[in-house]
């Protein structure tokens, strides 16, 4: 049980750890963890439903903006969190269509258990691609061509932080009559000198809570030194910073999933239930550009998507043949309505030595938000 785990080293860290210890522990501990148990996570029958989930739309529309990245850099791509594997399955053939499969299609997965997941669907989906695909036990020294990473950053784990007149609080947890419970601790370090830019740059007001995320913002830095020349092109649901910290967004964007309901208590069901925070993608592209990246752009999925083709995605199924057109209709409108995923997720892309205009940005760039 991961409850018990995680209360073991609460108690071996001295009756404490932070709000991100948690999360990493209720996720990843090894055999316990939410992502690296044998639960069912993703699509109908698991607890949330990602983009490439909803049918090979969404792939296939990207397959143009990835089409044009390993033209730009090299024929290499490193699929990051690869969750089921459908999304590498489905891109590989579109590129095989197009002509542009890659040479190599790495997966960098921390789960086990979603490795050997990630492998019998490109197996049961396409077989003759697998011999291309490989994955890695840790990130590699050098690479040129294209990092993609769906609904990743919203996995690691973030900080909690609360405001107070006078001091500004990490939010952990302890153990108390044998359940978890919240206490706060004065922040330190490197939180509590992200905690004061915060406050003063987006005028946080005393009993305000939300998440800095530190991992995910030192991650990209990190592959800042890895990539020679390509880009990282990263999709998840965020805001640019005064979004994020908004005065209306006093409670923070923490959100659990259990079997397709969305609620925010961490302490329910360790290990069962997935635990995500929103992107700051003003803190995303601060750290990548720090390191040495380019902002190539930064849209909403829906504006992203049209700019890369869906419509014609769309067109290649003929609307008399309802039996596949409308649930195609259906997974397009979910990928694009604001009211669902088009408006909340982000399309951003950071790279070096890449010098032409991405064609997911070409028309409704919102770079300058950030
Ligand atoms: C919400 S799931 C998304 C899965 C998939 N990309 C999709 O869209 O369906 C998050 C994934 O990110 C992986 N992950 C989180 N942090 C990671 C890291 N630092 N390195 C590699 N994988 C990571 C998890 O194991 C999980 O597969």
């Amino acid at each position: 049980m991961a409850s018990r785990y995680i209360a073991g080293q609460v108690a071996a860290a001295g009756g404490w750890i932070g709000f991100d210890r948690f999360m990493d522990l209720a996720l990843y501990a090894p055999g316990t963890g939410y992502y690296s148990g044998g639960a069912r996570k993703f699509g109908a029958a698991g607890d949330f439903v990602t983009a490439p989930e909803l049918g090979p739309a969404f792939a296939q529309t990207l397959g143009a903006q990835v089409a044009q990245l390993l033209s730009l850099s090299a024929p290499q791509i490193i699929e990051v969190g690869a969750g089921s594997g459908l999304l590498a399955s489905d891109l590989l053939l579109e590129l095989e269509a197009r002509g542009m499969l890659p040479a190599g299609y790495a997966i960098l997965e921390l789960s086990g258990e979603l490795r050997a997941r990630q492998r019998q669907t490109i197996e049961n989906h396409a077989p003759h691609l697998l011999p291309r695909v490989n994955w890695l036990d840790r990130l590699p020294e050098r690479f040129a061509g294209l990092l993609l990473a769906n609904e990743v950053l919203d996995a690691m784990p973030a900080h909690l932080v609360s405001w107070q007149d006078g001091a500004i609080l990490e939010r952990g947890i302890v153990v108390a009559d044998g359940r978890f419970a919240w206490d706060d601790r004065p922040a330190t370090g490197a939180l509590l000198e992200r905690a004061r830019m915060l406050a003063t740059e987006c005028a946080i007001e005393p009993g305000y809570l939300s998440e800095i995320a530190l991992i995910a913002p030192a991650w990209v830095g990190e592959w800042a030194a890895i990539i020679e020349r390509g880009a990282l092109l990263l999709i998840d649901y965020g805001f640019p910073r005064h979004e994020y910290y908004h005065p209306q967004r006093d409670a923070g964007t923490l959100m659990c999933h259990y079997r397709h309901h969305a609620h925010g208590e961490p302490f329910h069901l360790p290990g069962l239930q997935d635990i995500t925070a929103h992107v700051d993608f003003t803190a995303i592209v601060e750290a990548g550009c720090a390191a040495g990246l380019d902002l190539l752009g930064y849209t909403t999925q829906s504006t992203f998507l049209f700019n890369c083709g869906l419509t014609e995605v769309l067109a290649r199924t003929p609307v008399s043949d309802s039996l596949r057109y409308l649930p195609l209709a259906s997974t397009v409108q979910k990928l694009v309505s604001p009211a669902e995923m088009g408006e909340l997720f982000k399309v951003m892309a950071l790279g070096k030595g890449i010098h032409e205009p991405l064609l997911g940005f070409t028309r409704g760039d919102r770079s300058a938000s950030l």
